[in-house]
């Protein structure tokens, strides 16, 4: 008689927990946890072959944080684990984001429970085989020393010295702040600072000061008491009172309104908030790491940021180079994302062709990993061999451009750029239909800057 697969399932909602128990008792060897620390606890004893994971988790229910850092840790203990995340609506970016980190797939909620049920059948299979695989190869397992810090793959001397600054500052609750290009890595830094400090057990809340409307983000950072304004029907608890006793991740802080900046230096020069419309003081033991793509010192020259919250956010600073600037590295993390993409789709493992690792190595990323990884999860998703070749990457048009460029004709290399830009943007929109989002994701860039990139270039969509 085969072993029934090993299954944890962490969900707080006990309804919830006991409507997946009646679903899958039986046909699954089930474990139960209801927070991160019961998850983690349980996940190092049983080891289990399949996590059916949920995102929000106490104490930030209506967040990300717990169950996020829940499976990181998973992921970065047993990355075979195959774990399968249930989400709520706002959070399907998180998830694909962690089937970036290597989770294996997720289900939004409501949960479906006979696709719930097929898709954990599925993933026992495969871990199953995989199991078989690693024993009869010895070798399934990745490289170890691959990881430089969590999460965070690199053997460059630019990210050596990354690492070094972050075992140093992480210990300390000095307000680290973060600067580097997008799709760089600084959020994972970020979790990596608040993982390896001694406020690892505490949440880790992160906030994108860019995707809240101004008018929200007060309330949002700072909690607000009933009846503060129009619509504040209960009182609610800010995203830094959330974080005491842990870390407050104040991302894309280069966007956040003058006025509220204001607010946020009081905040950390005092550490004490009050909600919006409320009187109390209230304590609040936070560490706080920030980050921002933009040149801050510039934003302070044009008025557009206060230098004084400047100094106060920037007690240690570290910069993260652009993928260009780390030797090699581009070529490990491309042969892991490959290695995980190819995973995470149940694909046979894939491999790089020469032509396809030169095209990696000779490529840009202007948008870094971020970018990398886009374009590899695409590759993987279309490609129907086990070769990813440079053509499957997207990445022969590159010298397109120069192909009618005689001796007579050399533009200069602001022409070149520009022509190079049109082009592409030209392709990449007939690619994804005209649909923004997406050109924005293949190219590495925000949706913004598509928006300006079309205008800059007068394209109508
Ligand atoms: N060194 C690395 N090794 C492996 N994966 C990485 C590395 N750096 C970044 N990533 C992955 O690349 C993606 C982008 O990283 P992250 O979100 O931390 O960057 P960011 O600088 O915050 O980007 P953005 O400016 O777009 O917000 C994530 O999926 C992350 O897991
Ligand atoms: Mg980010």
């Amino acid at each position: 008689m085969s072993e029934l697969t090993r299954v944890l399932i962490v969900e707080d909602d006990p309804g919830l927990q006991k409507q997946l128990k009646w679903a899958l008792k039986g046909d699954f060897d089930l474990l139960f946890a209801s927070s991160r620390e019961e998850a983690l606890d349980c996940f190092e004893r049983n080891h289990p072959a399949v996590v059916v994971h949920d995102l929000g988790l106490p104490p930030d229910e209506r967040g990300v944080s717990e169950g996020f850092a829940s499976i990181q840790a998973m992921l970065q203990q047993a990355p075979q684990t195959r774990i399968i995340i249930m989400t709520g609506k706002g959070d399907r970016d998180d998830a694909i984001e962690l089937i970036g980190l290597g989770a294996h797939d997720f289900l939004t909620k409501p949960v479906d429970i006979d696709q719930l049920k097929l898709i954990v059948e599925r993933a026992g299979f495969v871990s199953a085989l995989q199991r078989a695989g690693a024993e009869r190869l010895g070798d399934a397992e990745e490289e170890p020393g691959l990881f430089l810090l969590p999460g965070i793959i690199g053997r460059s001397e630019a990210m050596q010295q990354v690492a070094t600054m972050v075992r140093k500052v992480a210990p300390t609750r000095a307000s680290t702040f973060i600067q580097g290009p997008s799709g760089s890595g600084k959020e994972l830094v970020a979790r990596a600072i608040h993982a390896l400090s001694d406020r690892a057990e505490g949440p880790f809340i992160a906030i994108n000061c860019a995707a809240i409307p101004e008018s929200l983000l007060e309330s949002e950072l700072f909690g607000h008491e009933k009846g503060a304004f129009t619509g504040a029907d209960k009182q609610a608890i800010g995203r830094i009172e959330q974080a005491d006793g842990g870390t407050l991740f104040l991302d894309e802080i280069g966007d956040m309104a003058y006025e509220l900046q204001a607010k946020i230096l009081r905040f950390l020069q005092e550490r004490i908030i009050h909600r919006v419309g409320g009187k109390k003081d209230i304590p609040v033991d936070v560490r706080v790491v920030s980050a921002t793509h933009q040149d801050l010192e510039q934003l302070i020259a044009e008025g557009r940021f206060r230098e004084d919250l400047f100094y106060r956010i920037n007690e240690f600073e570290l910069r993260l180079p652009p993928l260009s600037e780390r030797e090699n590295d581009v070529e490990l993390i491309a042969r892991h994302l490959l290695r995980q993409f190819a995973e995470s789709h149940q694909k046979p493992p894939m491999r790089f062709t020469e032509d396809a690792l030169l095209a990696i190595r000779r490529n840009e990323w202007q948008g870094n990993i971020r970018q990398l990884s886009n374009v590899i999860n695409k590759a993987v998703i279309l490609s129907s061999s086990d070769w990813v070749s440079a053509e499957d990457l997207g990445l022969v048009t590159q010298n397109e451009a120069f192909d009618d460029i005689t001796l007579n004709n050399i533009p200069t290399l602001k022409q070149a750029k520009e022509e190079t830009e049109l082009r592409l943007i030209m392709k990449a929109m007939r690619a994804n239909d005209n649909n923004v989002k997406e050109v924005a994701s293949q190219l590495g860039v925000s949706r913004q800057r598509i928006y300006e990139l079309l205008r800059k270039h007068d394209i109508t969509l």
